[in-house]
């Protein structure tokens, strides 16, 4: 009896650990797009994603971006580094991180921050 209220406790902090981090924070919003990782968002990503090109899910279109992180960070993660349909595998970047993928993608989706250096 002793073992299931442990077990029963244990569950109970994992879930609400869980709904906690869910409402806590939205994806990718822990990295900033610095000057750095703006500069090879231009040079490699800008070019599709500012202009819709086959459908690339556009910067600040929060309602599709919305859409499409709610598959988790993970698959979004897999999806640029091994291509989705007309999106190039690594999004033609050879020099981008997954940091740099990170800060990226919450700065089209508006749920980070962006800084530059003054
Ligand atoms: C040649 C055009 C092109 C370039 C360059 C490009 N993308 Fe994309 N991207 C697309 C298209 C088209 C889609 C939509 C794919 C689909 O859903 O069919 C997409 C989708 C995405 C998605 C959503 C994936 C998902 O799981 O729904 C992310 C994230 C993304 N791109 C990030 C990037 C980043 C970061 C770069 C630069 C490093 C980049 N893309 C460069 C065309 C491009």
């Amino acid at each position: 009896m002793f073992r299931i209220l442990i077990v029963v406790a244990f569950l109970v902090t994992v879930v609400s650990c869980n709904s906690l981090l869910q409402t806590s924070e939205l994806p990718f919003s822990d990295v900033v797009a610095n000057e750095d990782v703006m500069g090879k968002w231009s040079r490699s990503c800008a070019l599709c994603h500012v202009s819709g090109v086959a459908d690339a899910p556009l910067v600040g279109d929060s309602d599709e971006w919305e859409r499409r992180l709610a598959q988790g960070e993970a698959v979004v993660i897999r999806n640029v580094l091994e291509g989705l349909n007309s999106m190039p595998p690594l999004g033609y970047c050879m020099s981008c991180e997954i940091s740099d993928y990170r800060a990226m993608i919450g700065f089209m989706a508006g749920t980070n921050e962006r800084q530059s250096h003054q």
